[in-house]
């Protein structure tokens, strides 16, 4: 096993102290970088490509899966045991806590600010005195939702593409596409919008065009990187010299292209691509 750790540590990018697992069941993808003093108390653990854990993280998941791209910040706690399942592009803001002791799984693109407190379960009181409460529930928190910061939730469900607003208070079920705030949170769509607005498939190519192009000065390192939608994107896909950013389905296809780190970091946060193959961790 600790062959197995030591190959493990080696593989990762840090600036300090080996990070510690207690198990030898993990898989990290390609160019992850993990800070001090950071602590995996897990039975397995699944980190994908690119990811990012800045110092002094906990996580006390028994079964922990985070996708590519993934940034934690400083200081977050992760309670265990249970099951958490992080997607694509997770950012996480510094002291922030996620629990998963009734399991808690995240989807891609998902966004949750800094000082933030996700619970599944309350546990605490004395039950043997008569305390009534001692539960453990699933948090589930779909696609490109964004709970933008110092916010407070419970066992819910967090709709895919909804926000809630700074310091909400979160204790029902957020609907797709709806903006909450306040404490408890409420529906207040009608008074900010929703988080997203159509934006044509054209205009997606010019604009992450332009991105690309401020990204990549360098024209030959430019020509590499190809914007592609559904029907372009198959035959560009195939080609392991490029890499292909399809703004139609938000995928990618890399065949680990030098490239591929600096690019789609570097378009983080505000454009957001999930792998078009299967990640290496799978
Ligand atoms: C407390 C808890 C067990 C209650 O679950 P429940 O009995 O199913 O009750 P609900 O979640 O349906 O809430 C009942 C009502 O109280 C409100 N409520 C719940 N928590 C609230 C809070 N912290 N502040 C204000 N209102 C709150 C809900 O909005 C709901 O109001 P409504 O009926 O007007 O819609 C659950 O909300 C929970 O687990 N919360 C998080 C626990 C936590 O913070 N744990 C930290 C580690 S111990």
């Amino acid at each position: 096993m600790k062959d197995r750790l030591r190959r493990v540590a080696a593989r990762v990018h840090r600036a300090g102290t080996a990070p510690s697992f207690a198990t030898d069941d993990v898989v990290l993808g390609r160019n992850v970088q993990i800070g001090r003093n950071v602590r995996f108390a897990s039975d397995r653990v699944r980190i994908g490509d690119g990811v990012q854990i800045r110092d002094n993280v906990v996580i006390e998941a028994s079964d922990v899966e985070i996708g590519n791209y993934a940034t934690i910040y400083h200081g977050c706690f992760f309670p265990g045991p249970g099951t958490l399942r992080i997607g694509h592009n997770f950012w996480l803001g510094a002291g922030s806590i996620v629990d998963s002791k009734g399991d808690t799984t995240i989807g891609d693109n998902v966004g949750i600010g800094a000082q933030s407190q996700v619970w599944g379960h309350m546990t605490f009181g004395d039950t043997l005195y008569g305390c009534r409460w001692d539960s453990a529930k699933p948090v589930i928190v779909d696609d490109d939702a964004w709970i933008v910061g110092h916010c407070l939730l419970g066992p819910v469900r967090v709709g895919a593409r909804s926000v809630a607003m700074l310091g909400s208070v979160v204790t029902r079920d957020m609907q797709p596409d709806r903006t909450y705030a306040g404490s408890p949170a409420k529906d207040m769509t009608d008074k900010f919008g929703s988080q997203f607005e159509v934006r044509s498939i054209g205009e997606r190519l010019l604009e992450l065009s332009a991105r690309l192009d401020r990204l990549l000065p360098d024209a030959p390192e430019r020509s590499a990187v190809r914007c592609a939608i559904d029907a372009t994107f198959p035959t560009l896909a195939e080609d392991p010299d490029l890499l292909v950013l399809n703004v139609e389905s938000r995928t990618y296809a890399s065949h680990e292209h030098p490239l591929e780190g600096r690019v789609l970091r570097g378009l983080l946060p505000q454009a957001k691509f999930t792998p078009a193959r299967a990640s290496s961790t799978a």
